[in-house]
Parts: C-alpha cells; structure tokens; sequence
C-alpha cells in the first residue's frame, strides 16, 4: 500500500515551495493530503494544492462538511507521517505550547504518528530566544526538526531560515517512512507527556532538587590552529539525559563538548572543546549527586598543538604526530573524595558489549555502565540499544529513541537514589 503523507502548509513565502514538495512526493508514490492553515492562503490556493494532491484540501476546523466525510481525528492518524512545511515561527510556537485553535494545530495535538517540522522564516525570528526555546521543547518531545537553510530572505536579509530546498525535504521523509512506525519516535502525546501527566507533583520525585551533573558530545584535540582529532558523537543521548533529568526537577549541568544542539529548558550549560577543558568543568561543578558521564572524550590529544598549521614538506612523508592520553573524567570521579552518589559511564563497543563494559565498571570505579554497541549507527542516529551493567548483574533494554532510554535511565536513578 502506498505510503501517505499528511502535509500541513502554514503561513510564509515558502509556502509555494510546499507545492514543489507534493509533486516529488507524489512522483515517488507517496500519497498527500494537505492542510493549509488560514495564513497559508494568503500564499498558495486550495485549488493547485489539490490539483497535485489529488485530494481534497482541508482548512477549517469546524466545516460541517468535512467532519461528515473524515473526522479530525482520523484525519491526523490516516497518514504515516506528518509533514509541516513550510513551519513558520508561529505554528512552531504553537505546536511546542499544545495550543489548538485550527484545524492545523488540532491535528497535530491529537496524531499519534511521527511529526516532521521544516521551519522556514526570516533569520532575525529563526534565532530569537523564543523560537529556540520552542525548537529546543520540540525536539524534546520527540519533534523530528529540520534545519534551515542559509541564504538570501525574501525580505532582503541573509542568515538562516530559508526553507531547504523539497528535494532535501523528500529525502527527510522517505529516510522517516523508511524508519517504519516504530522507529520513528512516537508523538510526545503517547510517551513523556503521559507521564507528567500522571505525575504532577514534582517534589515528590527522587531526583527533585537534586544536582545532577552530565557530559555529552566528542571532544575536538587540536593538531594545529586548522586541524582536530575528534570523533562522531552527536551529544543527543547526553543532551537527552539531561532535558529528562532537569523535566522532572533535577539541577542539572550539562558539560558539552563542540555539538550544535540546543540547550534543554531548564539545564546549565558548560560549553568545552577539548578532553582537559571538560575535565575541568566537571571537577569545578562538584559537588553533585548523580554524575552520567556520557561524553566521548578523545583517547589521546597531540602532545603539542602546532602554533602554525603543519604543511606537507615535498618529501611525501607525513608530519610526525605525537599523541598523549587525556585524562579519564570517569576514572577521576571514580577516585574523587567528592565521587558522585552514583556515577554512571557509558561504553561505546563495537564488539563483546558487556564483557568490556563489566571490565570497565570495575576499572573505572563507576556504579553502573550503560554499553551500547556502536557499529551500526548509533553515534548521530535517534534510537539506541543498551545493556545497563550493575553490581547486580546486566539489563538488556530493547530499541528505542534515545529519549525514551533517557527517561528510563533517569526513573532507574530516581529508584536507585530512593534505595528501591
Ligand atoms: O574507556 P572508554 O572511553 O570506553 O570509557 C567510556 C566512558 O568513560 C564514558 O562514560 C566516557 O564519558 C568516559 N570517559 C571519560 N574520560 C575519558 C575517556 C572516557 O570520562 N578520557
């Protein structure tokens, strides 16, 4: 059966593009049903988004005719994935606060499918605090968010914002279709909002008030002023750690190596380069009660950072590189007279996980390693598997987005700390 996209068009100059989008989804099969948002008519008409989609358009929320036909309901959950493009500031808003007051927004709030947003608008609105903010509570709730595109605006500025360009957005959502139902990550409605839901009152949580410390990200050790060893951390899994960490009342410090994510509502953070700069920024934000060292710190760093950048000589000999081991954060902490109630480290393998991680548990002094095996594509992907090794022996979770191993990590750290 056809896959079939449920494309919500908001308000922008980039609204005309979202025509472009349907005729390439539509060129590989996919079926479309659109939504234009009122704002969206000012851009496109019904008439040539229904001409492409082959299909009726939707727009009101409250056209008799159309809930006769199909419920909004159904509407939201016909489709494999829901598709908002062009996004604008304003639907973003939206969507991160729950409001529903279109068609749109209710659809949005009542789908239990993926959700793709592909922000599009003027650079100055793309880096307000406000929208980062919103961008930043969407990616929390498991909103798969589209970068912009930088470029010249339709308003005569040049920065990020432009909507990138359909055929990028067409690989977006073949690459999310092809994830299937279950790798996607489920609309927030069905996973972490449910438990805040059941679980208003904070205070009550273990963790509340409690100083939990985290790193994320690679380290980059510079060679010269132009080169760097590093490695292919993305920081999500940290970055997860600690917006699930500070959701249910934690103080958080994030200690994050050079990654372009954006900082989790509520967590301070510590931005760093280098494997000795982290070491640091963990030993000043001591004391802590909980420490989750998820960072893929470098190994080895040069033993000394050229001043001028290495050139080749003409003999075809590579300059030497001297390397020297870094210090283990982990370790350190494992030995630190201000060691963490619980400290827990993470393995990256890419062969016998848990053995390694039992070696490691032991060798490092942490309480727990959480060991993921990493020869797939974990490192930068959304989903991971893990095996969580204990004085008590080794847990072995299934698949699943990196967000809902956070919040598990984090209700199993809740239990310990309470002694359950
Ligand atoms: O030895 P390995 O790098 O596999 O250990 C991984 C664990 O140790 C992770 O928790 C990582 O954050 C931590 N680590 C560290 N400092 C290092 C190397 C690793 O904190 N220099």
């Amino acid at each position: 059966m056809a896959q079939r996209v449920l494309l919500i068009v908001s308000g922008g100059i980039a609204a005309y593009k979202a025509l472009e989008l349907v005729r390439l989804l539509r060129g590989r099969d996919i079926a479309v049903r659109a939504v234009m948002t009122e704002a969206a008519g000012q851009f496109v008409t019904p008439l040539s988004l229904g001409v492409l989609t082959e299909d009726h358009v939707y727009g009101a929320l409250f056209d008799l005719k159309d809930e006769r036909e199909i419920g909004h309901i159904q509407l939201s959950r016909d489709a494999d994935l829901i598709v908002v493009a062009p996004a604008s500031a304003d639907i973003l808003a939206k969507m991160a606060a729950g409001i529903a007051d279109d068609l749109a927004t209710t659809l949005l709030l009542a789908t239990d499918k993926p959700v793709l947003a592909v922000p599009a608008m003027n650079v100055r609105m793309w880096h307000h605090k406000a929208t980062q903010r919103n961008l930043a509570q969407l990616r929390e709730d498991g909103i798969h968010v589209m970068e912009p595109a930088v470029g010249a605006m339709a308003c005569n500025e040049w920065g990020k914002g432009r909507l990138p360009e359909p055929v990028g957005i067409l690989a977006e959502i073949e690459r999310l279709l092809a994830e299937g139902p279950g790798a996607a990550e489920p609309h927030p409605l069905l996973t972490d909002t449910t438990r805040t839901i059941n679980a208003p009152d904070l205070s009550e949580h273990n963790l509340f008030g409690r100083h939990v410390l985290v790193t994320a990200g690679p380290t980059h050790e510079p060679i010269d002023p132009v080169r760097y060893i590093a490695n292919r951390s993305s920081g999500r899994q940290g970055f997860a750690i600690a917006a699930a960490a500070a959701r249910v009342g934690a103080r958080v410090t994030l200690v994050a190596g050079p990654v372009t994510l954006p900082t989790p509502p509520g967590v301070t953070r510590v931005d760093v380069e280098t494997a000795r700069e982290m070491a640091a920024a963990v030993e000043q934000a001591l004391p802590a009660d909980v420490a989750i060292m998820v960072a893929a710190v470098a190994d080895w760093r040069a033993t000394d950072e050229a001043a001028q950048k290495l050139k080749k000589d003409g003999s075809g000999k590579p300059a030497p590189l001297a390397l020297t081991e870094n210090p283990d954060i982990l370790a350190t902490l494992g030995q630190h007279p201000q060691r963490p109630t619980l400290l827990i480290g993470f393995a990256a393998e890419t062969e016998t996980i848990i053995d390694h991680a039992q070696a490691k548990r032991a060798r490092k002094g942490a309480d727990w390693i959480v060991a993921n095996d990493v020869s797939g594509n974990v490192m930068g992907g959304d989903s991971n598997a893990i095996h969580l090794v204990t004085a008590d022996g080794t847990e072995t979770w299934p698949d699943m987005p990196k967000t809902a191993v956070a919040m598990r990590l984090i209700e199993r750290i809740a239990d310990a700390l309470a002694g359950r």
